[in-house]
């Protein structure tokens, strides 16, 4: 593992809207000597999100927007992002979609895990969807965001192997275990680490 020493983190914001799961492993993550990045504001469009726990745990800076009006949540949370000088967006479980002039405003890099092997099964329910369709595989991308859905440059998957006896929810959560791992892995290899 690199070790960066004398190395400006880069300071990321994750933007979350349930559990949390994949924002805690970003935050051990950014723990490591080998990580790039810095987390330091975590945004939600749900006040109830689970995963807001982490911030407190964690010491770290929450917000959260309600996106009923999404031109103003969005206005909001690039004010945030200047404030706290946030290069780097990571969708975690974020269930809203980021309008073309958000992504365009913000100068940084914006990526997104989904628990699929796209361009396959985009959008909700991806595990029914894979399982209707009887694959062999299915898994996590980590990808770049652009205004379409689940659409932009794939960085990294993973593949988990779909059993007989799988259910939506076994292979939920054997997906998850490999979230957890691809996304340092594609952050370090975005910054060409
Ligand atoms: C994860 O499985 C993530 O891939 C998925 O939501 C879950 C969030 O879990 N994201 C999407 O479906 C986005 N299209 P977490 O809150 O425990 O990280």
């Amino acid at each position: 593992m690199v070790q960066l020493i004398g190395f400006k983190k880069i300071k990321t914001a994750i933007f979350i809207s349930g559990r949390g799961s994949n924002l805690k492993s970003l935050i051990k993550f950014s723990k490591t000597k080998s990580s790039p990045i810095s987390i330091d504001l975590i945004i939600s469009n749900n006040h109830n999100a689970k995963g807001l726990k982490y911030a407190n745990i964690f010491k770290i800076k929450k917000k959260i927007f309600r996106f009923k009006d999404k031109t103003l949540a969005e206005k909001k949370i690039l004010l945030e992002i200047r404030k706290y000088k946030i290069n780097l967006i990571c969708l975690a479980g974020f269930m809203e979609i980021l309008s073309k002039k958000f992504i365009k405003n913000f100068k940084g890099k914006i990526l997104n895990i989904h628990p699929s092997l796209l361009p396959k099964y985009k959008g909700l329910n991806t595990h029914q969807k894979a399982i209707n369709n009887k694959e062999s595989y299915s898994g996590c991308t980590v990808h770049f965001v652009n205004h379409k859905l689940d659409s932009g440059k794939i960085i990294l998957q993973n593949k988990v192997k779909i059993t007989k006896k799988d259910t939506p929810k076994s292979l939920a959560k054997k997906i998850l275990v490999q979230e957890h791992k691809i996304y340092p892995k594609a952050i370090l290899k975005v910054f060409n680490l």
